[in-house]
């Protein structure tokens, strides 16, 4: 464990910065949930047989002889505070972020703490590909924001529950004919939690030669996967396919991601943070099935890669972009990433459906310019054009939109 202060503390405080910044130009709202939690929180939802809850989680017994777990992440506290407010009832999908410390009973190394923290985003309640999309988009902005160059996205998808038995089935019988070879904790992961073995330092040659998860998906969750590829191609996040790449956290199902960054001098890239879909989650801690998305990020490893370069600073939003249909919503992430290049200080509510709801965000918001892309717009190849002040509108090329908004956003600051 380890203290924060002088230099470390104000990175703390600008990485915070740009981290709620971003959150509210993308409609996330703050959350702080408890340090302490119950600690079936973390074995039904994390998962009895992962490494974090077998041998890394801080437990221990209440005078009043509750088990209880200092935690160890911040997903599962946090479906669990939306079972507990009944969030369901509220515009899906609800939005988080947190700056917060985490725990885990870790092997002292270089860039693992037992006290760390995390800045993350979670989107619970409605999933599509462009909200697993668009979580990898914000975690690859910030750290661009952050001056932290050369990251790069390893990405795979881990099916559904029914494709995910199939494959689990077809691993465990490898792993059966491959006993002699792997480790002793693989021997019992072979067994309880075959998915582990695809984590495991130790076991590469196995893992290499397993069968690949990518083989048992089913059309549905291939489709969606190809769409969140098409996104991050559409605004230039670069990506890696990791056909093993499952994560270390039993929640996950679907796309599934991981940030990585090279090193100075080190041969190695440096895992900065990791998420993706878990709809199965809240599910697992009582309530019914609720799809959800989300990314962590490790705020030290993100002060170790910052600490020679500089920040890129901006500030508050001036373009909301309101989008309808599927097509429009595709259109309207490119925009907006091509605004957000030009130094445009643009939000959206891409979760939301409704027009109303995004227009009523765009007034709160008190932004200047809304854009709009219905379905006929997005057809058409353009865009309305909404200037909030005086109610006009106008309908544009989509592009010629970048240069038409630079030019009224320098009107309007003259
Ligand atoms: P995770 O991969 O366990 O995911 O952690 C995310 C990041 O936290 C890691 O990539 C790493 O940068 C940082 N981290 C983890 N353990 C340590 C440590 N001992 N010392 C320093 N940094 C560490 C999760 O925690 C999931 N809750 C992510 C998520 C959010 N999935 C969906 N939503």
């Amino acid at each position: 464990m380890h203290d924060v202060f002088g230099s470390q503390y104000e990175y703390f405080e600008k990485i915070r910065e740009v981290v709620s910044r971003n959150a509210k130009i993308y409609g996330f709202k703050g959350i702080e949930t408890p340090i302490i939690e119950d600690t079936e929180v973390f074995t039904r939802g994390v998962g009895k047989h992962t490494d974090i809850v077998e041998k890394e989680m801080y437990t221990f017994k209440t005078k009043g002889g509750e088990s209880v777990s200092l935690r160890p992440e911040g997903t599962a506290p946090i479906v669990r505070a939306y079972i507990e407010h009944g969030l369901h009832t509220k515009p899906q999908p609800v939005k988080f972020f947190y700056f917060a410390p985490f725990f885990r009973y870790e092997r002292p190394q270089a860039e693992r703490y037992r006290q760390f923290w995390q800045f993350g985003f979670e989107a619970i309640g409605k999933g599509n590909s462009i909200v697993d999309a668009q979580i990898i988009i914000i975690t690859y902005n910030i750290l661009k924001e952050l001056g932290i160059d050369g990251v790069l996205v390893e990405i795979n998808n881990m099916g559904d529950e029914k494709c995910r038995e199939d494959y689990k089935k077809a691993l465990k019988k490898y792993l059966k004919k491959e006993a002699t070879s792997l480790c002793l904790d693989c021997k019992k992961r072979a067994i309880k939690n075959p998915l582990r073995v695809l984590d495991c330092k130790k076991c590469i040659r196995v893992k290499e030669r397993a069968p690949q998860i990518v083989d048992y998906i089913c059309k549905g969750c291939r489709d969606d996967f190809r769409l969140v590829l098409e996104f991050l191609e559409e605004v230039g996040v670069p990506y890696d396919l990791n056909p093993f790449l499952v994560r270390g956290l039993d929640y996950y199902s679907g796309t599934v991601c991981e940030f990585f960054v090279p090193q100075r001098g080190e041969e190695k890239n440096l895992a900065v943070g990791g998420g993706g879909r878990y709809d199965g989650l809240s599910a697992l801690l009582g309530d019914e099935q609720r799809p959800a998305t989300g990314v962590a990020v490790g705020v030290e490893r993100v002060v170790s890669l910052i600490k020679e370069n500089g920040f890129n600073e901006k500030e508050k939003p001036e373009v909301f972009i309101a989008q309808l249909g599927d097509l429009a919503k595709k259109k309207s992430l490119k925009i907006f990433e091509e605004l957000k290049k030009e130094g445009v200080l643009v939000t959206e509510s891409f979760g939301q459906d409704s027009l109303k709801g995004q227009m009523s965000r765009a007034n709160t918001l008190g932004v200047q310019i809304t854009l709009i892309i219905g379905k006929e717009e997005a057809v058409e190849d353009r865009l309305i054009l909404r200037d909030m002040d005086s109610g006009e509108q106008e309908k544009i090329e989509t592009n010629e939109i970048v240069k038409e908004i630079k030019k009224r956003i320098k009107k309007i600051k003259k």
